[in-house]
Order: C-alpha cells, then structure tokens, then sequence
C-alpha cells in the first residue's frame, strides 16, 4: 500500500522548519504534495489532510477511525490523565455530554454580563497613551472567565492562585530559552530548578489546589451554585456512579486551559485585524453603535457582522492548526489512498482554511465570504469535528463576541507597529508572537454623538 506523498526530511529538521515559520511551512507543504501529505514520525506514518471529503471521512467513519485518548498522551502532565483529552469510547461520550451541560443558554446568559463587566474593568486599567501588550490582557479576562464558568470562584486567594499558577504553566516551554533548556534535559526530573522537574513542581500545586477544591466543594454541598464544578460533583458515570474527586479536578483541567488560552488568543488575534483593517472596524461600530447604550449581551451575539469578522479571524489563524489526531484501526481508504492500521490521521484546519477553492484570496481578511456563503462543517473547522469538536465552541464564540465588542465601542485603540505580527506555535495554539502592542487613546465616544459633535463644528 502506498502511502500519500510527502517530505523525506528527518522529523527533527521538519520540527524546527514549522516552529520557525508555522503558517509558512504549512503553505509550502501544500503547494509542493497537496491536500493529503505524509510526515513520517519514526516508524508511524501521520498522514495530514486539508480536503473535506478526506475530513469528513476522519470525522464520520468511527468505524475503521478511532479518536483514541492515548494519542494525545503528550498533553496529560497537565490536562490530567482523567481528563476528557485522554479518555476515548463511552466513557468519552459520558465525560463529554457532563462538561457540555455547563454551556446552556440560561447559564450563557447569566454569564454574558459578568464577561462584559470583567473586560470593561481589566481594559479600563490601561492607562492612556502608554503602549500594552494586548495578549497577557485579554488572557487575564478569559482565564478569570473561565475560572468563574468552569469552577465557580470569582475571586479569593485560591482564585488567585490557581490563575496564577494556569498562567505559569501556559507560558512555560514558550521561551527560545525553555526551548534549549527542554530539548537539552528532555523529560528528566532533576528537581525544581530542571525545566522537567518544574513543570512537575506546576503540576503538583496546581492538582492540589484544585482538588482541595473539589474536596470542599463536595463536603459543603449547595445546589445554588451552577457551575462545571457543581455539575460533575452530582453527575453520575455511565455506570451510575458518582465520579472520584480525581475525575472531577482532571475534568476541570482542558476547559480552563482551552477558556483561557484558545479564546484568549483568537481575541488577541482579533484586534489585531480589526486595528490593522480601518473599514473592517469602522463597519463593525456601526454594527455595534445600532444596539445602543448597553446592549444585551444575546444580541451581540447574533450581530452578523461581528459574526462573519469572529469566523474569520478563526479561518484565517486558527489558533489550533490541527484537530486531534486519530488512528486507522482497520484498513480504510481516504482520498483514494489504503491506509493501513497504525497510521495516524490528522484533520489540518489551516491548511483547508487556506484553500483558494473555498476561499478565493486566502491571504487577505474579508470577512464579507462569511456573510456570502455557508461553508460545511468539514469546510470551516476551528474547532474540529466528529467525536472529539470542541465542547467550548459556542461558548468561546459568545465570550469573544462580548470581549471585542466591549472593548471596541468603549475605547479607542491603535495598533503600536503597522508591521504585520508573527505567529509563533506554542505546543497547541499558534500566538501572535509579539503579543500584539496596542495603545489606547481613552474612551470612544458614539457615532451618533461624534456626528453631533462634527455637526456643532461646522
Ligand atoms: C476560540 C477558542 C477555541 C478554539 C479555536 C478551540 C478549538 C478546539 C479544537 C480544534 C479542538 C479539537 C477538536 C477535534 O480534535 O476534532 C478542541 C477540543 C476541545 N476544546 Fe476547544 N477551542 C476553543 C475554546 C474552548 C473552550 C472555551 C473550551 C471550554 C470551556 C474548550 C474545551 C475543549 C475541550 C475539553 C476539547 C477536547 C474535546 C474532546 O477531547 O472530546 N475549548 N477545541
């Protein structure tokens, strides 16, 4: 059987060529060997795919596909080895249909307000005239989110450090420093001060803060509370059985990471294009000015325009360029190609993002195709598909919609460089490298007063 084309480089050279250019090097692999390519990874063949009918046979054929949870083993130091990253088969699907009860409309919506309040605080810090680093900001308004939605605290010293702690760990590995230091130690545990052992150290205080936690929690329980916490400490298994306090914290681990990392980068991205775009943000005040002075945070969410410019942001760089990977359990033929078992397949998001069939210009932002257009669920992926699509994927759309929308119809914001920004991979998500400088030049004031204000001029 013959596998799909693809490099012969050595996997190490292939690692260093896409972490220098991530978004580069995916566009050169498709030029060169198309919407199927092979990457040989040792002895196992991981075959990539950017064509939809091959994505939609990785997510729809769970026959011959499995979404296996020890496939992403690489992950579980710190998304837990109970967490839902890890678990696969019925056991999945229970943990799953859990963790998804937290984002119902109602809860949304209670929610809604408390995100826009949270922006609006953390924004209004900035102090006018003096550049900021957008990324860290927006990070520390998703992150707190999602400590809030996932566990319920919303402030107290545990919140604090548990945020603190959540930040410490996204960030490491991120340096060119850690880089060195991680490849030249590698996974060994010479004690706190090897980057190993230090992110064992991170591990081990951070599981223990939150399973104190879930231990209190448990011991004091109160049926007011609605949050992900409160859900899975009366939720049953598939076997009617309550989940262990371990189960609960590792359940806990992949939300808040993913609420606070994968939202606080899509943002990030976001005001990067609407800052660099003039009548991409113009268009979109006067979308935002239409609601008037504090909109229902339900109605920002079904803005169309708000919509098409989110949806974009998300095509163009997805903060995943990858679903999960999955493996071919029984020999199956995709794209034509008989795959046989072991071989690893992979849904590339960017790459069929990037496709000029389905978007004509890939390069430039429009976010008009999205207004024009219905793309299929295996054409626009940013958050997978099949067994294993996002279970944050409304909510992370709502918490972005509210988080831009606060800030742009409340404060005037500049880009700091008109050079473009960088991604940069991080593990999982691919960051704006610079963070994206911005300053603010204070509050904004409404289209409709400006125009008076234009109009008392004259
Ligand atoms: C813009 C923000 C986000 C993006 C782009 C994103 C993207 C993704 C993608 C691509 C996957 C892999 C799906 C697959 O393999 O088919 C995923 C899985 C996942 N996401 Fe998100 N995500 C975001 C926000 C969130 C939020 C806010 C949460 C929770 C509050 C969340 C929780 C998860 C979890 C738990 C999984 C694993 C699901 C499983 O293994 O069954 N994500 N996400």
């Amino acid at each position: 059987m013959q596998l799909p084309p693809g490099p012969k480089t050595p996997s190490w050279l292939i690692g260093l060529q896409f972490e220098a250019n991530p978004f580069g090097y995916m566009d050169v692999i498709s030029k060169r060997y198309g919407d199927i390519v092979t990457l040989m990874l040792g002895s196992t063949p991981i075959v990539y795919v950017s064509n939809p009918s091959g994505i939609k046979d990785i997510f729809t054929n769970t026959k011959e596909i499995a979404a296996r949870g020890d496939l992403n083993r690489d992950f579980a130091l710190m998304t837990g080895k109970q967490g839902v990253l890890q678990l696969d088969g019925i056991c999945h699907k229970n943990r799953r249909k859990l963790l998804m009860q937290t984002f119902h409309g109602a809860r949304m919506q209670a929610c809604g307000r408390r995100i826009c309040e949270l922006t609006e605080k953390i924004i209004s810090k900035q102090t006018v005239g003096k550049p900021f680093v957008a990324y860290p900001t927006i990070e520390d308004i998703t992150l707190k989110v999602g400590i809030e939605v996932v566990m319920g605290l919303d402030k107290g010293e545990r919140h604090d450090k548990i945020k603190h702690l959540f930040i410490t760990a996204l960030r490491y590995g991120q340096s060119a420093i850690d880089k060195i230091l991680l490849n030249i130690f590698g996974e060994r545990d010479l004690g706190r001060w090897s980057p190993y052992g230090y992110r064992l150290y991170l591990r081990q205080q951070l599981f223990q803060l939150l399973l104190t936690e879930v231990e209190e929690r448990r011991q004091q329980l109160n049926f007011s509370q609605t949050d992900m916490l409160a859900d899975l400490i009366l939720a049953e298994d598939e076997t009617g059985q309550p989940l262990s306090n371990e189960e609960v914290r590792d359940l806990l681990l992949s939300p808040i990471f993913a609420a606070g990392d994968a939202s606080g980068t899509a943002i990030a991205w976001a005001l990067y294009w609407i800052h660099r775009l003039p009548t991409v943000r113009s268009r979109l005040l006067e979308e935002l000015d239409s609601l008037g002075d504090n909109p229902d945070p339900m109605n920002i969410f079904a803005l169309p325009y708000l919509n098409a410019v989110c949806n974009e942001v998300l095509r163009i760089y997805p903060t995943q360029l990858f679903a999960f990977p999955r493996l071919v359990e029984s020999t199956v033929e995709v794209m034509g190609y008989k795959l046989n078992p072991g071989t690893v397949l992979i849904a590339n998001i960017y790459s069929t993002h990037q496709r000029e069939d389905l978007y004509p210009e890939p390069k430039e932002f429009q976010p008009e195709r999205f207004l024009e257009k219905q793309f299929s669920p295996y054409e626009f992926l940013p958050f997978g598909g099949g067994s294993r699509v996002c279970i944050g994927a409304t909510f992370a759309l709502f918490e972005m919609k509210l988080i831009l929308a606060t800030i742009l119809s409340r404060y005037e914001l500049e880009l700091v460089s008109q050079r473009p920004e960088r991604p940069k991979y991080g593990g999982l998500i691919c960051y704006p490298a610079s963070g994206v400088k911005m300053v603010t030049h204070g509050l904004r004031q409404h289209q409709e007063q400006s125009q008076i204000l234009a109009f008392d001029l004259i």
